[in-house]
């Protein structure tokens, strides 16, 4: 649980690198429906990582130089007709006080209330997203405040994204950010766990999953922090396979790519394993080959290391173990430069994880990758996926049969500490 304190601490945080600008972060809009009928509502994590606050239709200002309000929240008001169709609301006045907002207005309001926390800032502080009509709104306001800044003198001169500054932040994970981290991952690790023992010849994929999607919810996860992958046979050289509905056979392999998401953290998980308990010869070669990467790649998740070093080293090993099973042939540089492994390993060896599976973080600056430290998390999970119908590249030796229909990933959540790292998911076995 993160106490108000922290997220107080943050929008200090926050506050102190905006100088004279204002900031607006908007939440996630209503639960998406379809044919109307709600689906589950989830909040936008920029808005939620400053605020805490966990309603639709909220809009978040932060005003560090305005002299009495530097928090507002803009929330929906309490009305008890329409909470009985869509559930509680926080409303206006406990926004105050159980959020800490130094003010707090009906959303309604919004058009009315902003210019006064706008017309003394230097810039917006706002990331322009996918919806066109907030977007507009926003322009609006500036447009406003430009076109009488001769007159009154102040006015924000530019709109700044948020992004810089707060995903920077995002990136180092806090002591209760990382707790609720380990739970996420320690459910999701029993839940693999279970999974395995579960997943025989004769069953299907589905089944599987709605083990593994019990274990989530029984422990207290929200549910799925992605939509659960059970893929066995070939279709687990489907990288976003999520039909999971074949039954399986006797000698398939079963890659399971799943994890939950505890307090909106997220675990992300991938084993791949062998149904019957024993690999056949063709797949506990590309097992080890994967595994030795995957072992490779999390050596070089260092404090001062550059974030890219340990997607090279996966894919240097990947390479040499591709070369020496004749898959891949030529000049090892060559190859790895002009990514023709790419018929066999398509994504990268990972990502930022945290308050979204994929998480906020610039990976780069200009050319410059960002470089590892201390409280950052990544998922390292590299792969081979040798499909039934992949073709060599042009020049690239033909692929025989028996290495068809193997897709393999292994993939881990590894905490970047002072002294190395952590692998959190090390519950799993590999
Ligand atoms: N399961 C999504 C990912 O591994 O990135
Ligand atoms: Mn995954
Ligand atoms: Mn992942």
């Amino acid at each position: 649980m993160i106490l108000q304190t922290e997220y107080q601490e943050r929008r200090e945080q926050f506050m102190a690198k905006i100088g004279n600008g204002t900031a607006i972060l908007r939440s996630a809009p209503l639960a998406v429906m379809h044919n109307d009928v709600e689906y589950n509502f989830r909040q936008e994590s920029d808005f939620f990582y400053l605020t805490g606050f966990n309603e639709p239709e909220a809009v978040a200002v932060l005003a560090p130089h305005h002299s009495e309000h530097r928090f507002v929240l803009f929330v929906q008001p309490k009305e008890r007709e329409k909470e009985v169709w869509t559930g509680y609301r926080t409303g206006v006045e406990a926004a105050k006080e159980k959020f800490g907002a130094d003010e707090a207005y009906p959303i309604t309001e919004l058009n009315e209330k902003l210019p006064q926390y706008l017309e003394k800032a230097d810039r917006i502080y706002f990331h322009l997203g996918r919806d066109r009509d907030f977007n507009a709104v926003i322009l609006d306001h500036w447009q406003q405040l430009m076109a009488t800044y001769s007159k009154r003198g102040t006015g924000p001169m530019a709109i700044e994204s948020t992004h810089p500054i707060l995903h920077a932040m995002r990136l180092v994970k806090s002591p209760t950010e990382l707790a609720m981290m380990r739970q996420a991952v320690a459910i999701s690790v029993d839940a693999h766990n279970y999974a395995r023992e579960f997943a025989k010849p004769g069953r299907y994929e589905y089944e599987v999953q709605a083990e593994l999607e019990h274990i989530f919810r029984q422990r207290g996860a929200l549910g799925p922090a992605y939509p659960s992958i059970v893929a066995s046979g070939a279709n687990s050289c489907i990288l976003h396979y999520v039909e999971n509905n074949r039954q399986m056979q006797e000698g398939d392999l079963l890659l399971i790519d799943a994890g939950c998401s505890y307090g909106y953290y997220n675990a992300d998980i991938t084993r791949t394993f062998p149904l019957s308990g024993k690999f056949t010869p063709e797949q506990k070669i590309i097992y080890d080959i994967v595994l030795k990467a995957q072992l490779a790649a999390i050596a070089q998740v260092q404090p001062g290391n550059p974030y890219n070093l340990f997607h090279e080293a996966a894919v240097r090993v990947l390479v040499e173990g591709l070369m020496d099973l004749g898959l891949l042939a030529g000049d090892i540089e060559e190859i790895i430069k002009e990514e023709k492994y790419k018929p066999f390993y398509m994504h990268r060896t990972g990502h930022w994880l945290g308050l979204d599976v994929h998480d906020a973080g610039f990976y780069k600056h200009g050319e410059n990758w960002q470089v590892l430290q201390p409280g950052h998390v990544v998922t390292v999970e590299p792969g081979l996926y040798i499909g039934s119908d992949v073709q060599p590249l042009e020049g690239q030796p033909a692929i025989d049969d028996r290495w068809r229909g193997i897709g393999i990933r292994i993939e881990d959540d590894v905490l970047l500490t002072v002294e190395g790292h952590e692998v959190l998911t090390a519950g799993v076995p590999k």
